[in-house]
């Protein structure tokens, strides 16, 4: 038995703010940011926009989409870092609003490498508990978790939301091949390269970063899970159709490619019109690229990301 990924739909908000916006309120410039980055725009939700309500509407059209009911659905999870309340969870939420009353549901929080973790644990689910369809929801509003007044994060960042069914198949030549996961929550990178502070700050922290060590620790993380996995399963790059890792950052994956002889041309990169969307980015990628025929149905799939934590991961899936 496998798990397919049967459909994916997205949803992303309707305000768009571009470099140029950015700074007539910041000391910063479109190029300062696209040479850096990649970025030239992010959507922003609005005040009342919340993950759940981003992830309700992807979840909506993927029932469209697929004319499953939502009754069908035995289980959701929800990638999220920003979820709306400390509890109940977004999944919550999103299993009322589509009306997948017979699911269970809960929030899976592994930051920017969450949609890969929620693979792994769907993968293992569906097998384990006999499942049929499970609905992956990552959907992230990182905008509202920013400091607008700090240039050196505010800039990197954008809301939106992706979905997937994900359905047991007997057709072994397709679905999730393997999945890798991994966590160093040492001192030092569990408080200072990348965290939101959350409780510890009366929840009004914001998100900081040392950008250069996040840099540093993506191109080496997801460079040791992507040899891993590969070597594990008996493959090489060259069985890989399409690398698509998270979309953090534009010079992070040149960077990897030129340093470690990834080929660049089979990295998907979509920096440009979404920024970093966490867990939403992988998702987003693979559905823009999907409708625009370059990634196809057969297609081998490596999904890689690394996010706060460190967590970190890669996944290899044939559609
Ligand atoms: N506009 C203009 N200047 C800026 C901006 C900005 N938006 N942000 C920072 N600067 C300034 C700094 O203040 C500094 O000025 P100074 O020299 O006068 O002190 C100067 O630019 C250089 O700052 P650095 O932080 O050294 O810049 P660097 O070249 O390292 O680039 C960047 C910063 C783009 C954040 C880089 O470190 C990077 O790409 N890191 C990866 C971070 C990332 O992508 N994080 C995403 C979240 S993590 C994840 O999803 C895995």
């Amino acid at each position: 038995m496998k798990t397919i990924i049967s459909d994916i739909a997205t949803y992303l908000p309707s305000k768009i703010v571009t470099n140029d916006d950015l700074s007539k309120i910041l000391d910063t410039s479109h190029e300062w940011i696209y040479t850096r980055t990649g970025i030239e725009k992010r959507r922003v939700s609005a005040e009342n926009e919340l993950a759940s309500d981003l992830g309700i509407a992807a979840s909506k059209k993927i029932l469209e989409q697929t004319n499953l009911n939502p009754l069908d659905i035995d289980a959701i999870i929800v990638s999220t870092t920003t979820a709306d309340r400390r509890f109940p969870s977004c999944a919550c939420r999103i299993q009322g609003a589509i009306g997948a009353s017979r699911a269970f549901a809960f929030d899976l929080n592994a930051a920017c490498a969450g949609f890969i973790y929620c693979l792994a644990v769907a993968d293992s689910i569906m097998k384990s508990m006999n499942l049929k369809n499970i609905l992956l929801v990552a959907a992230e509003t990182l905008t509202k978790f920013v400091d607008w007044t700090d240039r050196s994060t505010c800039v990197l960042f954008g809301d939106g939301a992706g979905a997937a069914l994900l359905k047991a198949s007997n057709d072994e030549s397709k679905g999730i091949i393997a999945t890798k996961l991994y966590c160093d929550g040492e001192e030092e990178k569990y408080n200072s390269i990348l965290s939101h502070s959350g409780s510890q700050n009366g929840n009004r922290g914001y998100t900081t970063m040392a950008g250069r060590a996040v840099f540093k620790y993506a191109i080496e993380d997801m460079t040791l899970s992507i040899n891993e996995i590969l070597a594990e399963n008996n493959m090489t790059i060259n069985n890989v159709d399409w690398i698509i890792p998270h979309q953090a950052n534009r010079r992070i994956l040149e960077s990897m490619c030129k340093l470690k002889g990834f080929p660049i041309g089979k990295v998907i990169i979509t920096t440009r019109d979404h920024a970093n969307t966490s867990s939403a980015s992988i998702p987003l990628a693979l559905k823009e690229k999907m409708d625009e025929g370059q990634v196809k149905q057969g297609d081998t799939l490596l999904f890689t990301a690394l996010g706060a934590g460190l967590v970190w991961g890669s996944a290899i899936v044939k559609l």
